[in-house]
């Protein structure tokens, strides 16, 4: 790990995020170096320069010179790639891994299978957090979306912890469904949520949008429901590692528990089931409450998306006899030339 010294605020935790997005805001966040937390306090890179002090020194945060991991392994990382693939390639490779915990896991495209050892160990070496290097060996299977991976460096494990939105997660990304890349619409759906709510997770995996939705929002209950049995037990094991009172797991059919236990009791429902979820939209009718806000993850065509989600949606509300009102749509990623995926979010009379 490489790490560099220069100027960083040094803040409570608790007023970190705030303070973060203030930094951001006055262009002053040093994006060459990771922030740090050491026990009760925060440390975030700041640029240095006249400039820069000058715009500091009249905040009344406290600054400081402290060591922080350096981004610049990631710019190495490149080097290397483009060195063993050439230019093109490397950037195939580079948009094509994830890393969830300490676990790199990387997409290698067909053509560079023989590459696939040097590959692997570029990503350990380079990598700050990385102990394990896996491929992806084929798409999401089944029911339980879990994709099939393959060991290519490291450690020879497949469990590992994941922290976002200030929520540890335990898993095992060979048996349970999880994707780091959602990370900013559970952020969204945190700053949504309000004090005594109800939420609903009927796809909840090992519990990402449900712990983080109970976590931001104390005073809301939250309840996720899991068909993998693998998935619920990580997702109870991370309840009790975060401490929530406020949220409850369920092993279970979405439909089948919904039925027998939460028919009009949601006051929002996250849907993020991206394959399929239109076929369980009935579901979320059946749970909503009068006022209820859906959030409904869908795979749909580039062109002509936002038209087929809310179609979906429509006939759905037809079938369920129950009026609705759009009321917020975005492209949550791109995931192919033709595909994409979409969150629309309606309210149910
Ligand atoms: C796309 S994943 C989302 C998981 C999680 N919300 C996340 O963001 O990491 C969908 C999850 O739904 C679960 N699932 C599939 N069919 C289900 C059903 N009928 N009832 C409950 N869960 C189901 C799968 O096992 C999988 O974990």
């Amino acid at each position: 790990m490489v790490k560099k010294k220069g100027p960083a605020v040094r803040i409570r935790k608790k007023n970190a995020e705030e303070t973060r997005k203030k930094l951001v805001g006055m262009g002053l966040m040093d994006k060459m170096r990771f922030p740090m937390q050491r026990g009760e306090h925060v440390y975030l890179p700041v640029v240095g320069g006249e400039e820069a002090e000058e715009k500091l020194s009249g905040s009344g945060l406290e600054i400081v010179r402290v060591e922080l991991e350096a981004r610049e392994i990631r710019k190495n990382f490149r080097q290397k790639l483009i060195e063993l693939l050439g230019e093109e390639h490397a950037k195939g490779v580079l948009s094509s891994y994830d890393i969830v915990g300490d676990i790199v896991i990387v997409d290698i495209p067909r053509e560079l299978e023989g590459k696939k050892t040097e590959i692997g160990e570029i990503l350990l070496e380079s990598e700050a957090r990385a102990k394990v290097v896996l491929q992806k060996a084929g798409g999401r299977e089944g029911e339980f979306r879990i994709t099939k991976l393959a060991h290519l460096a490291g450690e020879k494990r497949t469990e590992t912890t994941y922290s976002e939105n200030g929520v540890r997660m335990n898993l095992d990304v060979g048996k349970v469904y999880f994707s780091p890349r959602l990370s900013h619409e559970r952020k969204r759906l945190c700053e949504l949520v309000k004090d005594g709510e109800k939420v609903l997770v009927p796809f909840a995996g090992v519990g990402p949008f449900a712990l983080e939705i109970g976590k931001f929002s104390p005073c809301a209950h939250v309840v996720g429901i899991e068909l993998n049995p693998d998935a619920v037990r990580y997702f109870e094991g991370n309840i009790r590692l975060n401490k929530l009172k406020n949220v409850e797991a369920i092993l279970g059919d979405a439909r089948a528990v919904v039925k027998e236990r939460f028919v009009g009791w949601a006051d929002r429902i996250a849907m993020p089931l991206p394959k399929d979820a239109h076929e369980f939209l009935d579901v979320a009718f059946l749970a909503a409450k009068p006022g209820c806000i859906v959030h409904f993850y869908s795979f749909v065509d580039v062109e002509n998306g936002f038209t087929q989600a809310r179609g979906f949606v429509e006939e759905a509300a037809r079938k369920a006899g129950r009026k609705i009102e759009f009321v917020f749509a975005r492209e949550v990623r791109p995931y192919s030339a033709s595909k994409m995926q979409v969150v629309i979010d309606f309210k149910i009379d």
